[in-house]
């Protein structure tokens, strides 16, 4: 099984890695994990200049990590995005990636993204209010769509800045329960 982690917080080792790696080991099934912390790696801004509606496949930018995503997410089997909420939305690094996956919503023929699982996690520092993870949710609603994903799973913890994930036991139990809901998909698969 090939799994397309993307680490989308600015902070390396706080909550949103530590509810990925947490999420990663409840998985039994051997897989290729493809890891992309936004951190680590360098991603241009989309520039809205739709190079990829004339030139089907390829974006404009070719010197940053997007053309290796691109590959990745169209081939995995299973694509988790982990992410803190800034201003109760995605934070700017996961977003430009986000966005640029354009070239991908811009493809007339869809076909080479292969059907996959998608599992979110979504990090709040303030305790739960209403909408808290609106934006991410809506933001979800189409890239779901375009590139061929069946949500299994979104969990979110709030009240990070307090208490971290790891202290939080219902999110903790929602991650371990989509962990084993991907062990049976592989196994149903594999038989
Ligand atoms: C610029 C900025 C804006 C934030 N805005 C929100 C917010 O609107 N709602 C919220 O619940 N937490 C907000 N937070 C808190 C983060 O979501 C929280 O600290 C989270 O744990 C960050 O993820 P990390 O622990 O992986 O770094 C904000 C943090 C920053 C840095």
């Amino acid at each position: 099984m090939e799994i397309v982690a993307i680490m989308g917080s600015h902070r390396n080792g706080h909550n949103t890695q530590k509810a990925l790696d947490f999420f990663l080991k409840q998985i039994d099934a051997d897989y290729e994990l493809h890891l992309y912390n936004v951190n680590k790696i360098k991603i241009e801004p989309c520039k809205a200049c739709d190079y990829c509606v004339e030139h089907q496949g390829e974006c404009i930018i070719k010197d940053d990590a997007m053309p290796d995503v691109y590959k990745r997410i169209e081939t995995c089997d299973l694509l988790i995005i982990a992410s803190p909420i800034y201003f109760s939305a995605f934070p700017s690094k996961i977003k430009a990636l986000i966005d640029r996956t354009q070239m991908l919503y811009n493809l007339k023929d869809r076909s080479i993204i292969k059907k996959k699982k998608l599992v979110v996690i979504g990090v709040g520092g303030a305790p739960h209010y209403p909408r808290q993870f609106q934006a991410m949710e809506n933001t979800l609603e189409w890239y779901k769509k375009y590139l061929n994903c069946e949500e299994i799973g979104f969990v979110k913890f709030s009240h990070t800045d307090e208490v971290s994930v790891l202290e939080n036991k219902n999110g903790l139990e929602s991650l371990q329960k989509i962990g084993e809901k991907v062990n049976e998909i592989v196994a149903d698969n594999e038989n």
